[in-house]
Formats: structure tokens, C-alpha cells, sequence
């Protein structure tokens, strides 16, 4: 058996977040109070190697804050973004932990895996709950004694490894029905961060909606359009179930559809509207 070469990678984003070339380093557009205060506590929580769990909704940002997060930290290491969901059940263990030279799952290479590529750095897990289940143990094992196992290998490597995990579901009830790990649990317990909906943070709506069309039109070399006001009492009283994403989409568009002209309520393409 061989590691699949056609394995599509987790890794969603590996590079230095503190590097002053980095074009990744978007802003975090945080306005409303529920989202000033969230961001104090990202900021003091940021420094300290615990792990944290970003609990919110598809598209409210929770990468984006795991990020900021890493920025403010003291790690000089990578943010290693990985989405749990494509950690292949028969394969993760090397996909997470790497595997040495002749290992059964190898081949004639070795592989680093994704928790040693964060090591000095941060580990992101998107939707932790859907980290295969016999791999939730082997991970908190190896952020608790710092040491990993790479698949084949006799010996532990020490590792530095902070982790950043995101959830949409509540995981007491994963634990509750049982696929989840209690202790992997209880080890991100006391660092959650809640990200409300969009709804929930009105005051971020037309911040937001100005930032993503600055940056598109600014992209398309276009002048910034203004928003009506009829426009921007229906971007707020949406409720935006697809969240910040959502909203970037809808200004996409709008701005597609206005050109430099001022954007209008007919150039919002939401949910029942023609
Ligand atoms: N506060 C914000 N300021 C600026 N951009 C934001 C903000 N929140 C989200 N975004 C942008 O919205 C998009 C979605 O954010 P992100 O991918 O971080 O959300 P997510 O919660 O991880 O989504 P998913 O649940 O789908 O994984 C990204 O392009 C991100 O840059
Ligand atoms: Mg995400």
C-alpha cells in the first residue's frame, strides 16, 4: 500500500502571517460591541499558548479570527490551516502526524504531516467535530505531552504546538452522543470564543459592505460607489444566513450589476427578490 498521490491536501493555507510580504493579511472588520468585545478577548487570549475553540456559523469569519489570532500571538511559526472533514479516515494519522522513509502507509519518502508543520506555530482545525474519531485522542495526546509520533517511527519528536479549532455545532452535544472526545473537550473548555451571526451584530453590516466594495472595486479598477440609503436599510435588516461570505457575494454583484454608478436596492440579488 501506498500513500494515495491524488489525496486532495486539507491544507487550506500554510505561510507566515507576520511576514511584512504577506498579501493574506486581510482586516478584520470588527464594529459592532458584541465584535469590539470579541476582539479584546482575542487580543488577551492571543498571547498564551492555550488552545482555543472558535465557535459561530458557516462564513462568519472564524478563519479569519483564528488568523488574527496567530498575528497577535508570540509564534514565529506557521498557521497551518487544515479542514478536519478532508482528514481521510485510513490515511489521516500520516496526514496529520507525517510518516517516516518505508513506512506501510509511505512509500519511499517521508512526510512531515500538518500538526509538525505548525510546530513554533498555530494549528487550525476547521469543524473539529469532523476529525475522524480515533485521531481526536492521538491529537490531544500530542498537544498534551508536546511530542509526536510520525507513522513508522520508533521515536517521539518534540513539538510546539498551539491549537485553534472551529466548530458550527455545538460539540457538548457531539460529546453527548458520543462522537466526540470528552477530553479533547474539556481541553478546549475554558478558551471559547463566540462569533455571533451577522444578525446578531447589525452594527458590522454596512462596515462591511463598504470594506468588501472598496476591495472589489479597487480589484476591477473601478471609482467606489456609494450605497443608497434604501440600500442600506435592506443589506441590514437581512438576516443573512451565509453570513460575512454571503454578504461579500451580494456586494460583489451589486457592484458587477452598478459599475460606478451608486448602488441600489435593485442591485441587491438576495433571497426573494427578482
Ligand atoms: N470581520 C470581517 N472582516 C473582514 N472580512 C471578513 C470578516 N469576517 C469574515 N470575513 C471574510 O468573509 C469570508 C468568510 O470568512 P471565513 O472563511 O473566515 O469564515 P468561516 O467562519 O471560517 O467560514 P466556514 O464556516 O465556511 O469555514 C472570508 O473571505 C473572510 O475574509
Ligand atoms: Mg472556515
Amino acid at each position: 500500500m501506498s500513500f494515495p498521490p491524488n489525496l486532495s491536501p486539507p491544507l487550506t493555507f500554510a505561510e507566515s502571517d507576520k511576514s511584512p510580504l504577506s498579501i493574506r493579511a486581510k482586516a478584520l472588520v470588527f464594529v459592532d460591541p458584541r465584535s469590539r468585545q470579541l476582539r479584546e478577548r482575542a487580543e488577551a487570549l492571543a498571547p498564551g499558548n492555550q488552545a482555543l475553540l472558535i465557535r459561530g456559523e458557516t462564513g462568519t469569519g472564524k478563519e479569519l479570527l483564528a488568523r488574527y489570532i496567530h498575528r497577535h500571538s508570540e509564534r514565529g511559526g506557521l498557521f497551518v490551516a487544515v479542514s478536519s472533514g478532508a482528514i481521510s479516515p485510513q490515511w489521516g494519522e500520516a496526514e496529520l502526524f507525517g510518516h517516516v522513509a518505508g513506512a506501510h502507509v509511505g512509500g519511499a519518502s517521508s512526510r512531515a504531516g500538518w500538526f509538525g508543520s505548525a510546530n513554533g506555530g498555530t494549528l487550525y482545525l476547521d469543524e473539529i467535530a469532523d476529525l475522524p474519531r480515533p485521531l481526536q485522542g492521538k491529537l490531544l495526546a500530542a498537544l498534551e505531552t508536546r511530542e509526536l509520533y510520525r507513522v513508522g517511527a520508533g521515536q517521539a519528536l518534540p513539538v510546539d504546538v498551539r491549537l485553534v479549532a472551529a466548530s458550527s455545532i455545538d460539540l457538548a452535544r457531539a460529546v453527548a452522543a458520543g462522537t466526540f472526545d470528552e477530553r479533547l473537550y474539556a481541553y478546549l473548555g475554558d478558551g471559547l470564543l463566540e462569533l455571533p451571526a451577522l444578525r446578531q451584530r447589525v452594527g458590522d453590516i454596512l462596515p462591511l459592505a463598504e470594506y468588501f466594495l472598496g476591495s472589489h472595486a479597487q480589484r476591477l479598477g473601478l471609482a467606489i460607489p456609494p450605497i443608497s440609503s434604501a440600500a442600506q436599510s435592506v443589506l441590514e435588516a437581512h438576516p443573512w444566513p451565509g453570513n460575512t461570505r454571503e454578504l461579500e457575494n451580494v456586494i460583489h454583484f451589486a457592484l458587477l450589476l452598478a459599475g460606478s454608478a451608486e448602488i441600489g436596492a435593485e442591485h441587491l440579488q438576495l433571497p426573494g427578490t427578482p
